[in-house]
C-alpha cells in the first residue's frame, strides 16, 4: 500500500512514520510527501530518506478548490491508498475527501472532541484541564470531527508551558500515529458511522 504524507511544518510525526516503515512495522511505503510551505522541514526529512518531496504553492491557484484539485491529481497519479495529514495546516476540501473517504487520517494534539482547531495545546492549558493528549482520526468535512481511531492521554502539570505540554504530547503522537497507520495497512480498522472499531482478523 502506498501512502502520501501532507505536512506544513517540522515533520516530527512524518519522521516517526518513516522510522516505523524502515523498521518494518508498517507494511507500506511513503510514496510522496507534499507540503504547502516551501521551506517546511518535513520536505527536508523526505529528501533525506529518498522520498519524493513536493512543494505546491497555494498562491498559484485561484482558490482552495483548485489547489485541492491539484493535490488530488498528484495523489491519483501516484495511486495513493492512504493520505496522512501530519501537521498539515489547511482544511482539506470535499474535492479530496470524496475521493479518499475513510482513507485520510489526521493527528490532533488534544483529546477530541475537546479543543479542536488551531492551538489545541494552548486551548487545553488555558482551560485548565489536568489531562490532555492526542487523537488520530479519519478526516471528514468538519474541523477535527471524523471517526476516532486511537487516543492517548497525557498528564498536564502545574508548571507546564505550551511548549512543555506539546513536547509530552508529541512523544505520545510519535507512538500513536504509526500504530494507527499499521492497523489501517493490516485491514484492521472498520468504520461504522461515527465509530471506528479495531478488528483482530
Ligand atoms: C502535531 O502536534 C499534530 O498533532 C498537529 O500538528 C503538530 C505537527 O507536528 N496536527 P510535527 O510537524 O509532526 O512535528
Amino acid at each position: 500500500m502506498d501512502m502520501a504524507v501532507l505536512a506544513s511544518g517540522y515533520g516530527s510525526n512524518l519522521q516517526a512514520i518513516i522510522d516505523a516503515v524502515e523498521r518494518g512495522e508498517i507494511k507500506g511505503r511513503i510514496k510522496t510527501v507534499i507540503s504547502d510551505v516551501k521551506d517546511a522541514y518535513a520536505l527536508e526529512r523526505a529528501r533525506h530518506h529518498n522520498i519524493e518531496a513536493i512543494y505546491i504553492n497555494p498562491r498559484d491557484y485561484p482558490g482552495r478548490k483548485a489547489f485541492d484539485e491539484a493535490i488530488a491529481a498528484l495523489l491519483e497519479e501516484r495511486g495513493i491508498d492512504l493520505v496522512i495529514l501530519a501537521g498539515y495546516m489547511r482544511l482539506v476540501s470535499p474535492v479530496i475527501i470524496d475521493k479518499y473517504r475513510g482513507k485520510i487520517m489526521n493527528i490532533h494534539p488534544s483529546l477530541l472532541p475537546a479543543f479542536p482547531g488551531l492551538e489545541g495545546v494552548k486551548q487545553a492549558l488555558d482551560y485548565g484541564v489536568k489531562v490532555s493528549g492526542c487523537t488520530v482520526h479519519f478526516v471528514d468535512e468538519g474541523l477535527d470531527t471524523g471517526p476516532i481511531i486511537l487516543q492517548e492521554a497525557v498528564p498536564v502539570y502545574d508548571d507546564d508551558t505550551v511548549e512543555s505540554l506539546h513536547e509530552r504530547i508529541h512523544q505520545a503522537e510519535h507512538r500513536l500515529y504509526p500504530q494507527a497507520i499499521r492497523l489501517f495497512m493490516e485491514g484492521k480498522l472498520r468504520i461504522e458511522g461515527r465509530r471506528c472499531f479495531r478488528d483482530e482478523n
